[in-house]
């Protein structure tokens, strides 16, 4: 008989968001004449720009030519998107070392998956509410988990304290849920903390293209001392729109490195190195040419027009939060507004008052964390009309 993993029994029943599909999927069938609104899940609306779309059939046509076919490929990924990657991150003002870019199907992967490089004796600090992946992933592992609180005081921006010691800190900004980003100063002392407790951050900065303030950091590497404590995870499927089209990428640079108990130097990097190369066989060559793609001028230009366009319906979203006087964050360097539930209502409460009596789907904000039990998250990444017609349907609500 096999024994199995029963860190599995401290997992909730099912992951947040098929648990949503699975309520929506129960309501359409029981109220099939009903037009619902999607704002639950943060998956794009707009197809994929022209020129990720030239790229995908450079990359098809490349496989259809005995002179260009590509089998497997490097499990990092190719040098030409590592080297474009590095160019993007060059043209943001911060040096990062095509080698220290591992390419991947996407940052919900490499988040979950980078739990594996550390011991299960570590303290890890993750705020609450947060992205469900890094709470899920370490309890699949047994890890303890200490959580930060985000809060309304806080911005839903938790700093550091210094009486408490950690080994590992996950932080995303632009947050999701919440939508808050994280100053300069701010990250400046967490990586100051990191490096005083010789602690890893693991940073998402998925939403970073959605950042439009340019004092406010899209990536952990504007911070000095960083690439010493901090790996740095994030993904085209925002930026570029390819939640279904997957591609996204790892920057573990070669400077994190930490002794080993026998004294000897382990480094980050090869550690990863080593899981991809033996658990994966690399991002397909058609969607890396995409991926290529998308980071050139011109190719970056029109992803900023498809963020505009979420953007725009991020703004229709606050007005529409501002009208009924409900309290709101984030929803500007972000595609996530994350409000208080009226009527001091639960947020599951919230989720099924909003799907019964004005058939918008969101997300509850206790999917995210105890500190998120009265707060909902809606998302920019519908289309305009549906977000309009939402808004309109919640105006009439309480
Ligand atoms: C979300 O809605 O939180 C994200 O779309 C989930 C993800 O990126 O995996």
């Amino acid at each position: 008989m096999p024994k199995l993993n029963e860190n599995y029994q401290n997992l909730k029943q099912s992951y947040l968001f098929s648990e949503i599909a699975h309520r929506v999927a129960a309501y359409t069938a029981s109220h099939p004449d009903k037009r619902i609104i999607r704002l639950g899940i943060g998956d794009v609306t707009l197809p994929l720009t022209s020129h990720a779309i030239q790229g995908l059939h450079a990359g098809v046509d490349a496989m259809a030519e005995a002179a260009t076919f590509k089998g497997y490929g490097p499990e990092q990924g190719y040098g030409f998107l590592r080297d474009a990657i590095s160019a993007y991150y060059a043209n943001n003002k911060v040096a990062v070392d095509p080698d220290d870019i591992f390419i991947s199907d996407g940052a919900k992967s490499d988040t979950g998956n980078i739990s594996e490089l550390f011991s299960a004796d570590n303290t890890i600090l993750i705020p609450d509410p947060v992205y469900p992946v890094y709470v899920d992933s370490n309890l699949m592992s047994g890890k303890k988990i200490t959580y930060l609180s985000g809060n309304a005081d806080n911005q839903f921006l938790p700093m550091p304290d210094s009486a408490v010691h950690a080994d590992i800190i996950y932080l995303c900004s632009p947050n999701n849920p919440t939508g808050s980003v994280y100053s300069k100063a701010q990250l400046t002392e967490w990586v100051r903390y990191a490096l005083e407790n010789q602690a890893v951050i693991l940073f998402d900065s998925a939403y970073e293209a959605f950042i439009t303030d340019p004092e406010l950091p899209r990536s952990i590497y504007t911070i000095e001392g960083s690439k010493k404590c901090a790996i740095e995870f994030c993904s085209l499927s925002k930026t570029a729109g390819f939640t279904g089209t997957r591609c996204g990428y790892t920057v573990v640079p070669k400077e994190l490195t930490f002794p080993a108990f026998d004294g000897r130097e382990m480094s980050l990097h090869a550690m990863w190195n080593r899981r991809q190369s033996t658990k994966f066989n690399g991002t397909s060559y058609i969607i890396q040419k995409g991926a290529q793609a998308v980071f050139s001028p011109e190719g970056m230009a029109q992803c900023q027009e498809n963020i505009r366009y979420y953007q725009h319906n991020a703004r229709l979203i606050a007005d529409a939060l501002r009208k009924k006087n409900i309290r709101f964050f984030g929803g500007i360097h972000s595609p996530y507004i994350w409000f208080e539930c009226p009527n001091n209502m639960e947020s599951w409460e919230f989720f099924d008052y909003l799907l019964n009596h004005a058939q918008i789907v969101g997300t509850p904000g206790a999917g995210f964390g105890e500190n998120g039990t009265r707060y909902f998250r809606l998302t920019a990444f519908g289309t305009h009309e549906n977000t309009e017609e939402a808004m309109e349907r919640f105006e009439k609500l309480f």
